[in-house]
């Protein structure tokens, strides 16, 4: 008897997609980004500590992860850092001798980073880098580097990468925020002890609910747009997550933080409009009540929400259309599940609308034109 050998399927693991492939390494890749060289990370405390001005650079998908870190390290460290779209930094021009530029970029190769480094660097600024690919351009343009270890990404969409980026980034702002003394030792190693843990939630969450994102993607996968919404620090994941379902299952989705609401958009809300709500842990008192305020909005012009929250029981039936409980996480690592169950649900949308998932028309995995 001859064995049949499939290669590809041999490289995807058994799974039939690279993305799913990566939305499951996920755990591995977050220990891997936990365990980068603590003194590196430090010398880029140091540098955002000590330098009068810092910027943060990315595009695509790691521009809302410059988005994120943008909150934590306001929230955590007190220490308010500007995310900028790499294609805008040369009009935006902000940098000069006394600031630090750090990049945000999985393939270490995209055009437009290059050039806001290159930019940042002609204009005196101290440059650094959080990068995927050993030995790419931008590693070696920038001062320094941080290696994320997230290993090869194939699919064109970026899910471990990225979601590596923000915790690196998160340990990050901790770091800055202990030095800075907004966070006690106790703090810090609290926060630190909940990232440590992320893996172990993210699996319970792989194994757990991926069955019923599935049912509830199948099921509305003929809705022509989506809202994400979110508050704060849930409102870049909200703009992570719509671009999720844009690039993989070519259904307009739109990111936008509940607040936006009333100023426009509540006008076109009726019951053929679908939002997905990413509720805060109810710890976060001030935050979890807005966001429910937000689709009580929504639910009173009939709009579908679908409710993605921590509560241990459900709620009653005329909050959310739906609902996808999660167990309770503490609040420095509930945004990154609220982005994962996003990652399966354009994954699992876009497979029942038979994308062409791992290469989605017309992108790139890396643009290195401009
Ligand atoms: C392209 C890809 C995106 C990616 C962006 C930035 O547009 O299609 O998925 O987010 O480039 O890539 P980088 O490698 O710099 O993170």
């Amino acid at each position: 008897t001859r064995i049949e050998w499939d290669s590809e399927t041999t490289r995807k693991g058994g799974y039939p997609h690279y993305m799913l492939k990566e939305i499951y390494e996920q755990p591995q890749t977050i220990s891997n980004a936990l365990d980068v060289d603590e003194k590196n990370l430090d010398a880029f405390v140091d540098l955002l500590d000590r330098k009068q001005t810092s910027h943060l650079v990315g595009v695509g998908t790691t521009f809302y992860v410059t988005m994120y870190a943008n909150y934590i390290f306001s929230q955590v460290a007190g220490k308010y850092i500007p995310a900028i779209s790499s294609d805008e930094f040369v009009s935006l021009s902000p940098a000069d001798k006394e600031s630090f530029v750090l990049a945000i970029s999985q393939s270490g190769e995209t055009y437009d980073t290059i050039s806001a480094l290159k930019h940042a660097k002609a204009q005196g600024a101290a440059t650094g880098a959080l990068v995927n690919v050993m030995g790419s351009t931008i590693s070696r343009l920038v001062d320094r580097v941080i290696l994320q270890g997230s290993g090869p990404e194939i699919c064109v969409i970026s899910t471990k990468a990225a979601l590596a980026q923000m915790v690196i980034l998160t340990h990050m702002a901790l770091k800055l925020g202990l030095r800075r003394k907004r966070l006690t030792e106790r703090q810090y190693k609290t926060s630190l002890k909940a990232l440590q843990d992320l893996p172990e939630i993210i699996n319970g969450i792989l194994n757990e609910r991926s069955g019923f994102i599935h049912r509830i993607a199948h099921q509305h996968r003929n809705v022509k747009n989506w809202l994400y919404l979110g508050r704060g620090i849930y409102y870049p994941i909200a703009l992570e997550s719509a671009l999720k379902m844009k690039e993989v299952a070519y259904v307009h989705a739109e990111g936008m933080p509940c607040g936006f609401l009333k100023h426009g958009t509540l006008a076109m809300i009726d019951d053929d409009v679908y939002s997905i709500v990413f509720v805060p842990p109810k710890s976060d008192k001030t935050m979890y009540q807005a966001t429910l305020a937000s689709i009580a909005e929504i639910r009173a012009r009939s709009g579908f929400v679908l409710g993605i929250h921590f509560d241990e029981r459900g709620k009653d039936k005329e909050q959310f259309s739906e609902e996808l409980i999660i167990p309770q996480v503490p609040e420095i690592v509930a945004p990154f599940i609220h982005l994962v169950i996003s990652q399966l649900f354009a994954y699992f949308t876009a497979t029942s609308l038979k994308r062409n998932v791992d290469k989605p028309r017309s992108l790139a995995k890396s643009v290195t034109v401009g």
